[in-house]
């Protein structure tokens, strides 16, 4: 290869799904069967560096100092590479400060990261939503991660290419709320199963999925009143009880999917003591072990210290809502 050509750096957050998104109606698209809501985290940013590199013959990735297969970043630099119009392969150099594939939506940072840093370097200005749209084929939850603060993510309607338009995030209106999100790591090992196999699974044999579906439909609506309302009480319970009915929906899969561990559910215990106690403060897990707690800001201090009582974890991180996808340095 020759010398390094355009280039460009995005930054972007995890977030974490209060109403999730569990199940695609279509695999190659990503367009799920249901709407999802969710906040951008203000702490673990990816950061990732795209560079084109006119001449080479394959893409080369770089994850945390240590090439790793191209595999579905490749893929994903594909459709960037078919939108622009060109074909130069590139260096993609991406620092996650997440743990990889433990379920704390490594790949929602990540991909909403990859999709603004190649879009910006192959010399394409998407708008925000054309973006999400992008971000949503390299990891469904990505597309919400474009965008900051509480975000849903609308289903879309149809096949083919009427879905794939109808399919994005954007920001949702909020009222006054503080809420911190106190993330609970257990485990940083990678999950037995991965989300995209593990939801074709339940799509595919859960008994309950229909019902899950409709539940979500109704707390889609719930959720976004009692946001607009401020109301933490009613954005904490619909929160645990969506997070729940999923994982009910994956343990009626045959076989079935659990990513709940014994820490996760001592963690729940001390969440519902600390409901017990008084403090609205509601959980919710994602594909993997670790809970992420919602509470109002200023119960956060509490919140962590008896989450570290409940469970030897290994790391407890205190956010906030924080910023979408940004973009330093465009195509040189
Ligand atoms: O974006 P994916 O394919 O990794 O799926 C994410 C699924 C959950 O994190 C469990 C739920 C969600 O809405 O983020």
């Amino acid at each position: 290869p020759s010398a390094a050509g355009p280039g460009a750096t995005a930054v972007a957050h995890p977030n974490i799904a209060l109403v999730k998104y569990w199940g695609k109606r279509d695999e190659t698209l990503a367009l799920p069967v249901t709407g999802s809501l969710s906040v951008t985290l203000d702490v673990l940013p990816t950061t990732t560096r795209v560079t084109l590199i006119p001449g080479a013959t394959r893409d080369v990735v770089v994850l945390n100092g240590e090439p790793v297969g191209a595999g579905r970043v490749g893929g994903f630099l594909d459709l960037v590479r078919a939108l622009a119009g060109r074909g130069e392969r590139a260096l993609v150099e991406s620092d996650n400060q997440v743990p990889t594939g433990a379920g704390l939506a490594s790949s929602a940072a990540g991909f909403a990261a990859l999709a603004a840093a190649a879009t910006a370097a192959y010399g394409l200005d998407l708008g925000g939503r054309e973006l999400s749209r992008l971000a949503r084929r390299g990891s469904g939850s990505a597309c919400r991660s474009v965008f900051g603060g509480f975000v849903q993510w609308h289903a879309g309607s149809g096949g083919g290419h009427a879905g794939d338009l109808s399919s994005y995030a954007e920001s949702v209106p909020v009222g006054a709320l503080d809420p911190a999100l106190v993330v609970a790591v257990t485990d940083t090992g990678a999950k037995a199963v991965p989300s995209r196999d593990a939801m074709r699974r339940t799509v595919a044999t859960s008994p309950l999925y229909e019902a899950w579906a409709r539940t979500c439909e109704k707390d889609l609506a719930r959720m976004r009143d009692a946001l607009v309302h401020g109301d933490i009480t009613a954005v904490g319970a619909i929160t645990e009880g969506n997070a729940l009915c999923m994982h009910a929906v994956m343990l009626a899969a045959r076989p079935a999917v659990r990513y709940l561990s014994g820490a996760s559910l001592a963690i729940l215990d001390a969440v519902a003591a600390l409901r017990a106690d008084g403090v609205p403060a509601y959980a919710t897990v994602d594909a993997g072990p670790n809970v992420v707690v919602l509470c109002s800001r200023g119960d956060a201090a509490r919140v962590a210290a008896v989450l570290r009582a409940a469970w030897p974890v290994r790391s407890i991180h205190v956010a906030g809502p924080g910023p979408g996808v940004t973009v330093e340095g465009g195509a040189g």
